[in-house]
C-alpha cells in the first residue's frame, strides 16, 4: 500500500497518472477494440455506431476532464450529464459488466502504475451504476 492512492483525487494527478491525452488515447483505444473483440461486449458494441472515431474521440475527452485536467468534452461538445446521455438506452448488469470488463482489460495493457489502475476501475463503478439506476426507471 502506497500513499499515493490517496492523492489521485486530487487536482489533475489521474489526468496526469493516465499520461495525459497521449496516455488516454490508448486507453480508450484498447477500450473500443476490446468491445469489437470480446464476445461478453457484442450487446454493447451493437448499440454503438459502426464507425467508432466520435465514440472514442468523446470518451477521451470526457475522462480528460473527468481525471481532472482540461475539459474537452465541455469545450467541443458542451455540458453533459452522463446518466441522462445513457438514458435512452438499455442498460442493466450484463451491459455494465460488458463495460467494466473492456475498461479493465484495456487498463492491463497500460503503463500505468498497478494501483492507478485498481484506482480507476473503482471509480468507473460509480458512473456505470448511475446509468443502471437511470435506466432501470425506463421499464
Ligand atoms: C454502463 C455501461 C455503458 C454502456 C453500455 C455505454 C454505451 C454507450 C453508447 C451506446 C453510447 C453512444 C455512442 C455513440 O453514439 O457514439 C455511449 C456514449 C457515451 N458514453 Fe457510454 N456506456 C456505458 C458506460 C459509460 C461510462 C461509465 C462512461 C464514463 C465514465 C461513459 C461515457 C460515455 C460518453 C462520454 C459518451 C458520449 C456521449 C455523447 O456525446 O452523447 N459511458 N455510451
Amino acid at each position: 500500500m502506497n500513499l499515493q492512492n490517496h492523492s489521485y483525487g486530487i487536482q489533475d494527478n489521474s489526468y496526469q497518472a493516465a499520461g495525459e491525452l497521449t496516455g488516454l488515447t490508448k486507453l480508450v483505444d484498447d477500450f473500443y477494440d476490446n468491445m469489437s473483440t470480446f464476445p461478453e461486449a457484442k450487446i454493447i458494441r451493437d448499440m454503438h455506431p459502426k464507425d467508432l472515431t466520435l465514440s472514442r474521440k468523446k470518451l477521451v475527452y470526457f475522462l480528460a476532464g473527468w481525471l481532472g485536467g482540461p475539459s474537452l468534452y465541455a469545450e467541443h461538445f458542451g455540458g453533459i450529464s452522463i446518466p441522462a446521455s445513457h438514458q435512452h438506452l438499455v442498460i442493466g448488469n450484463p451491459e455494465g459488466d460488458a463495460w467494466l470488463l473492456c475498461m479493465e482489460k484495456a487498463l492491463e495493457k497500460q503503463p500505468y502504475q498497478e494501483d492507478f489502475k485498481t484506482y480507476l476501475i473503482e471509480q468507473l463503478k460509480f458512473p456505470t451504476e448511475r446509468i443502471k439506476d437511470v435506466c432501470s426507471q425506463n421499464t
